[in-house]
């Protein structure tokens, strides 16, 4: 934050993407997964946020921008804490933008929901039978993440006065 400050005098956006998704069924107890996934997905988060809150509020403008998921808002076996950690952002995204505007701080707050996109996300899989399932699922459907940026590009363009809360987006033909 102190570096984009020092170099741009102040501070526009943050984009909170960073998560990792080591998917299993909760009898494999990979508690080392679970624990991860809470310390990225979740506290990734507060901690971006609690690094930009300051700046925001003393410029009474800012825009909080984070990578939640389709499993966000559907439950699905194998994806009990992933699942977990990106409903968390329903809730907090969305009370983030209603203390904002109860305080006049101007800070908006934008969740993407995204199904299946081609990085490297499923590397972080672990359990060798949930990776070969998810492979074959994103082998079939999987979009490019240039979409998402078009997403976050098309967000951060609109005026200081707008923002689209939610965006849920994904392969046209993938039935999530
Ligand atoms: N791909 C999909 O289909 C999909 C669908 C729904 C949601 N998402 C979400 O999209 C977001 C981006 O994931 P991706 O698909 O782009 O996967 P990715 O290619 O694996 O990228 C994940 C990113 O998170 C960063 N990261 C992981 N652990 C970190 C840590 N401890 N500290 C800082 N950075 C860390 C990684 O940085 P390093 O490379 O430096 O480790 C990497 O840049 C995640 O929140 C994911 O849950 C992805």
């Amino acid at each position: 934050m102190a570096q984009a400050k020092n170099k741009f005098g102040r501070l526009d956006a943050i984009f909170l993407n960073a998560g990792l998704m080591p998917n299993s069924m909760l009898s494999a107890l990979k508690t080392d997964d679970w624990h991860q996934m809470v310390d990225v997905n979740i506290k990734g988060v507060l901690n971006g946020v609690a690094a930009v809150l300051p700046t925001f509020t003393a410029q009474k403008s800012g825009y909080v921008l984070a990578t939640s998921s389709v499993a966000g808002l559907k439950a699905y076996p194998g994806g009990a804490v992933y699942g977990g950690t990106k409903w968390f952002l329903r809730d907090f995204m969305e009370v983030l933008r209603m203390e904002s505007a109860m305080e006049g701080t101007n800070i908006r707050a934008t969740t993407i929901y995204p199904a299946a996109i081609n990085t490297e996300l499923l590397d972080t899989i672990s359990d060798q039978k949930t990776a070969s399932n998810i492979r074959s699922l994103y082998d079939r459907y999987g979009i490019s993440p240039e979409r998402i940026a078009r997403v976050v590009e098309f967000a951060l363009d609109l005026p200081d006065d707008t923002v689209v809360n939610e965006f849920t987006v994904g392969p046209a033909n993938q039935p999530w």
